[in-house]
């Protein structure tokens, strides 16, 4: 898997990058990550990459041609015709306004093979880098950061994660919270008690099938009563539905017993 960033601040990707899960990645060679400082790309004596805005208002507006150099370079050949070929890139802009990252976009980015990713200050980045060189917007989330490294760093973990080989153990991946479409059930390591609080008997009763059941219970209810809206995607089955109606946890409009 490779990412190119496309930043005004290439030195905030070092230690995110040189550290845990994107370390070790690097390090057997499963992805490759490389920084461009978008500055590099302004050919003006002040190596200036920002303007204000036609038509008036506050803030600073990233010019187009710094980025668009930076992306030729990256893609090895003019745009818009470098990304209308067979394997192109996907090309994110990170911009509050672009749509919101989840863990089926990440799994979409993860098969395109090659992501790269232009980081944005919040006020903006001129229209015609999005015209001629993105095909993606994408977003974090609905709050306001200063721009787009901190999301980039957030894309690239996410789908560093899903590259096989990646995580040693790819049952963790299949269990994670979003990809089984439920939130995880809760974890207890040693001791037994802590503080008086006890973990549950039936987690260290040996018994494999209670414990799943347990879980998956634990699973459901937690999903059911933090993120209801979750329930309507994941896969459910006969008896984790009736789970769900028998706790009072679904709205489902039948099998209400009383
Ligand atoms: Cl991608 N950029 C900025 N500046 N703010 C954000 C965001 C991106 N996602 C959520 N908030």
């Amino acid at each position: 898997m490779r990412f190119d960033i496309l930043s005004l601040f290439p030195s905030l990707f070092v230690s995110v990058f040189s550290e845990s899960i994107v370390k070790r990645a690097r390090k057997n060679g499963l992805v490759d990550v490389r920084v461009h400082n978008i500055r590099a790309y302004a050919h003006d004596k002040h190596h200036v990459t920002d303007d204000m805005p036609y038509g008036g208002g506050g803030g600073m507006v990233m010019k187009a041609e710094p980025i668009v150099l930076a992306l030729e370079d990256v893609l090895g050949g003019p745009l818009p015709e470098s990304l209308a070929v067979v394997d192109a890139p996907v090309v994110a802009l990170m911009t509050p306004g672009g749509q919101v990252f989840d863990q089926g976009m990440a799994r979409e980015f993860e098969q395109a093979g090659h992501l790269v990713l232009v980081c944005g200050r919040y006020e903006g980045v001129d229209e015609r880098v999005s015209t001629l060189g993105v095909t993606r917007e994408v977003s974090i989330g609905d709050y306001v950061l200063s721009g787009g490294e901190i999301p980039a760093m957030v894309v690239v973990e996410a789908v560093s994660r899903l590259v096989p080989g990646v995580l040693g153990d790819m049952r963790a991946v299949l269990e994670d919270s979003h990809s089984s479409g439920l939130l995880e059930h809760p974890q207890y390591t040693r001791p037994a008690e802590f503080r008086g609080l006890r973990v549950p008997d039936v987690l260290l009763s040996g018994d494999h099938a209670r414990i799943a059941r347990w879980r998956r219970e634990r699973a459901l209810e937690r999903t059911a009563q933090r993120r209801p809206d979750m329930l309507d995607n994941a896969s459910l089955s006969r008896v984790d539905r009736r789970f769900l109606s028998e706790s009072r946890l679904l709205e489902t409009g039948e099998d209400d017993e009383q």
